[in-house]
């Protein structure tokens, strides 16, 4: 046992501990815990970025529709769709009027949310999955206008700013009313219950977590999970490549994996099938559609060598300015060697 927990220890049955205390000073509560510190103004402010509906905490901007399709277009449409009609199982973000009384009600901005403040606050907070928060205010202005234009609440020559900000009128706004629970319904609760005419057995038919709305991977859709098994042979091996360099790889893959399977069974996601895609000829993986710049990029000649993929996994964007890939890029060389060797080894064909 060393001294510390030792003294500790004695302390909480209340020994004198005089002779131990010398050498290690025993916690002490004066002044707190001694634990953290006063959170500074700026930290405050970099979590305090909730918008409420009356537009309390608005940052100043302004953003117009057609600013926002093209970002739209960039940043969001490999799951949501170029209309927000949304791609596979990622969520729906327009249209769905009229659905919420049926069957299958269609939950969306424009049929469902009662306040813009919501919209602008998600999209700032969480949005694009995967790169939170890198869009700066007036790129959310000009996304949330483009999708009030989706939602047919605004025309294409709108522009969304702090100041008409609550001038928009969300079209279930109405649907929306304060919890008055306490005077409707507690009444009913406090009768006698009712114990004539009872079911004869009761039995759970559903769960809510099977109702989950993010798809998971590899689970939702039968395919392939990530593959380990290169990585594992590699390890077996002695030559070969080098399975700490694999593992890595492997490692760095999971954040291409919202959108890329690679390895036997893999199918077109958010991006495309990786198999085979070291060498290859850009923009030619089957069944995919991508966007123009990308086939465009092959037709001219763009191979996937080190050379380029290093570029492109760095920077998407400045490699290849208009391509669809919604990822920031990896910071370190030594992420993309990793991961070049991971797909290099797991995606060959
Ligand atoms: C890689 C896929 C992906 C990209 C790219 C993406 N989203 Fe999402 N989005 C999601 C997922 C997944 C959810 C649901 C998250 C959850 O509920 O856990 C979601 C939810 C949303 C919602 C809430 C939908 C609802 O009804 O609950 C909005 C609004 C939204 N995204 C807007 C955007 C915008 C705007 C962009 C671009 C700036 C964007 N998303 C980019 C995957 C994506
Ligand atoms: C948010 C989704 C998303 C993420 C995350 C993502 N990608 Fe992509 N990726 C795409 C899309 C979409 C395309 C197609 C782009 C186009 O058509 O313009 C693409 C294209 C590619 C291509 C070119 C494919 C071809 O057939 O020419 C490679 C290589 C690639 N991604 C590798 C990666 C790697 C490696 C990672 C992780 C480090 C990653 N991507 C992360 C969506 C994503």
């Amino acid at each position: 046992m060393n001294k510390v927990a030792l003294s500790a220890s004695a302390l909480l049955m209340g020994i004198a501990v005089t002779a131990i205390a010398q050498e290690t000073p025993a916690p002490s509560l004066d002044g707190g815990y001694g634990l953290g510190r006063t959170a500074l103004p700026e930290e405050i402010a970099a979590w305090d970025i909730d918008v409420r509906p009356d537009g309390l905490g608005l940052p100043v901007g302004s953003g117009d529709v057609w600013t926002g399709e093209e970002l739209f277009v960039d940043y969001c449409s490999a799951c949501h769709g170029d209309f927000g009609e949304a791609v596979g199982r990622w969520p729906v973000l327009a249209g769905g009027f009229g659905t919420l009384e049926g069957e299958d009600p269609v939950k969306t901005i424009g049929s469902y949310w009662p306040y813009l403040s919501t919209v602008w606050d998600y999209v700032h907070r969480a949005m694009p999955y995967g790169s939170a928060q890198s869009l700066d205010d007036d790129q959310v202005y000009a996304i949330v206008a483009y999708l009030l234009y989706l939602n047919e609440v605004v025309e294409d020559d709108f522009t969304l700013s702090n100041e008409n900000f609550t001038d928009v009128v969300m079209p279930n706004q109405d649907g929306f009313f304060p919890d008055d629970r306490a005077e409707v319904e507690f009444p009913l609760f406090i009768q006698d219950p009712c114990m004539t005419d009872c079911a004869e057995s009761v039995e759970i038919t559903m769960r809510a977590a099977v109702l989950d709305v993010t798809p998971d991977t590899a689970e939702d859709d039968g395919a392939a999970e990530q593959p380990t098994a290169v990585v594992e042979e590699a390890a077996a091996e002695a030559s070969g490549p080098d399975p700490e360099l694999l593992a890595a790889g492997q490692d760095v893959f999971r954040r291409c994996s919202t959108c890329h399977q690679i390895g036997e069974g893999a199918v077109n996601r958010a991006g495309p099938v990786l198999n085979g895609i070291y060498m290859a000829t850009a923009g030619t993986r089957e069944g995919f559609r991508y966007s123009s710049v990308m086939s465009d990029a092959g037709a001219g000649g763009l191979v996937w060598n080190d050379e380029n993929l290093s570029a492109y996994l760095a920077d998407p964007r400045g490699f290849l300015s208009g391509n669809r890939m919604a990822f920031q890029g990896l910071r370190s060389d030594e992420e993309i060697a990793a991961v070049i060797a991971y797909i290099r080894a797991t995606g060959a064909e």
